[in-house]
């Protein structure tokens, strides 16, 4: 049986004209053109309803780590359906496919982070982290133990208490829930922030910036420091060295859990499973991570608590109140399965250890070029920002689409790149190699040398 699903341009963008699309200005899209219609996908490569092949330079959406179309996540997926379709974890049911795929994480999570609560996106796992430590600590007879440390520049998700965490950049002219319940401490991000200083000076300022934080609110008031080891879509921003132990070291001072999101930087994304411990060198008491869990092959999520949190819990006086219909689906968990096999299997975070530097250097190397401010990011999760004056690091106005721009003439030279105001980001599949990151290189150079010789910069 074939579906009728349309496949040629003007077919779907005509019923496209009823989707919703996500964190785009929807009366711009009305335009003709304004849309690109992905039809296929293989490897490293999608394919647009015109019949172009391009380089997904952006996994999916940071996703997409193993590549497309690969027949052991489909065929997993495809036979568990077969045997069994659906069951709930809720109540006392559990299934083969969940309590395999949350034995696995946990054998491969650092520290004692040992049980794995399943959701259906990152949002969604930092949700329930918050839910999770509310509820922790009310049984542990700290009711008011309840707001929370964020930080400018942070990306945590778009459900209302995820959204509520991330950068208020990200909600202007929206509502957000849980006034007053999330504080946002000062983005780690030393070429906008401190630019005079080195990242020894600029760290002790951060330091003061979470010591302050604390001493103003009260280490009784906060629950947890929510923080993504590298900020990604507030502009690939990486903290300067030592900042996540030193932080993870202020938090449990206080008895505050660190939430490491890893929703983008685990997976082999970094070189690694998970980056927290092996790149940064801290255990956090909580990770949060999605995407990268099935390449995109289903949507899934992961919780991962302590040991320390689990037992309270799961105490006695304990009931564990939170739940998802498709919580540990058999499908997402089977893809969740599959794909972690082929990471192993193929040794793609140690593949990326190398792979990943080739594509960092690569991109670092257009600093040579007048427009090029900044490139940062690391091995596959790298952003590029755009500067009208190098020297003064003087920005471009938001109208200028500086991103979009590039973005787009990557795009007509086969490369799809993430426009984020004066950024590009570019996170492809993990399965890169040398050749195509020459090929990323040389559309990243002659997109932005067309577009900075468009401008006279
Ligand atoms: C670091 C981080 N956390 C959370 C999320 C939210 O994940 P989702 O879009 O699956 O809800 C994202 C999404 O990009 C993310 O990058």
């Amino acid at each position: 049986m074939t579906l009728d699903i349309p496949n040629r341009t003007d077919d779907v963008l005509t019923s496209d004209t009823h989707l919703i699309q996500s964190f785009a200005n929807l009366n711009a899209l009305k335009q003709d053109g304004a849309r690109t219609a992905i039809v296929r996908a293989t490897g490293a490569h999608v394919f647009d309803s015109e019949g172009n092949k391009l380089i997904d330079g952006i996994g999916g959406l940071w996703c997409v780590n193993v590549g497309h179309g690969r027949d052991e996540v489909i065929d997993a997926i495809a036979e568990q359906l077969r045997t069994l379709d659906y069951y709930s974890t809720f109540y006392n049911f559990t299934h083969p496919a969940a309590a395999a795929l949350a034995e696995k994480v946990a054998s491969l999570a650092p520290g004692r982070l040992d049980h794995v609560y399943f959701g259906n996106s990152g949002s969604v796992a930092n949700d329930t982290a918050v839910r999770i430590l509310h509820h922790y600590n009310i049984l542990r007879g700290k009711p008011e133990k309840r707001q929370i440390l964020s930080r400018m520049g942070a990306y945590h998700g778009s459900t209302h208490l995820a959204m509520a965490l991330t950068t208020p950049a990200y909600s202007e002219g929206w509502a957000t829930a849980a006034d007053g319940l999330v504080h946002h401490l000062k983005a780690p991000h030393r070429y906008r922030e401190a630019p005079d200083m080195s990242d020894a000076e600029f760290l002790t300022v951060l330091e003061q910036d979470m010591l302050d934080a604390i001493h103003r609110i009260g280490a009784d008031n906060i629950c947890a420091f929510f923080a993504e080891p590298i900020q990604g879509a507030g502009g690939v921003i990486t903290a300067p060295p030592g900042y996540h132990k030193r932080m993870r070291e202020i938090t449990a001072e206080h008895d505050i859990a660190y939430v490491a999101d890893e929703v983008v930087t685990a997976w082999g994304r970094l070189g690694h499973m998970f980056s927290s411990e092996d790149v940064y060198g801290y255990v956090p008491d909580i990770i949060t991570t999605a995407k990268g869990l099935t390449s995109g092959y289903q949507p899934l999520s992961a919780t991962i608590i302590s040991s320390e949190i689990h037992d309270v819990i799961s105490g006695p006086e304990a009931m564990f109140l939170h739940g998802m219909t498709y919580s540990g689906h058999p499908a997402a968990a089977a893809a969740g399965l599959a794909n972690i096999d082929i990471l192993e299997r193929e040794r793609i975070p140690e593949r990326v250890q190398t792979t990943g530097k080739v594509f960092e250097a690569a991109l670092r190397g257009l600093e040579d070029m007048t427009m090029v401010g900044e490139v940062r990011g690391s091995h596959f999760m790298m952003g590029i920002e755009f500067v009208k004056n190098k020297d003064t690091r003087e920005e471009f106005e938001p109208d200028a689409m500086i991103g979009t721009r590039v973005a787009q003439a990557c795009q007509a030279r086969g490369l799809i790149a993430r426009a984020l105001g004066n950024i590009l980001i570019l996170s492809p599949t993990l399965i890169m190699d040398e050749a195509m990151i020459a090929d990323i290189e040389g559309i990243l150079r002659e997109s932005i040398g067309k577009v900075s010789e468009e401008l006279g910069v």
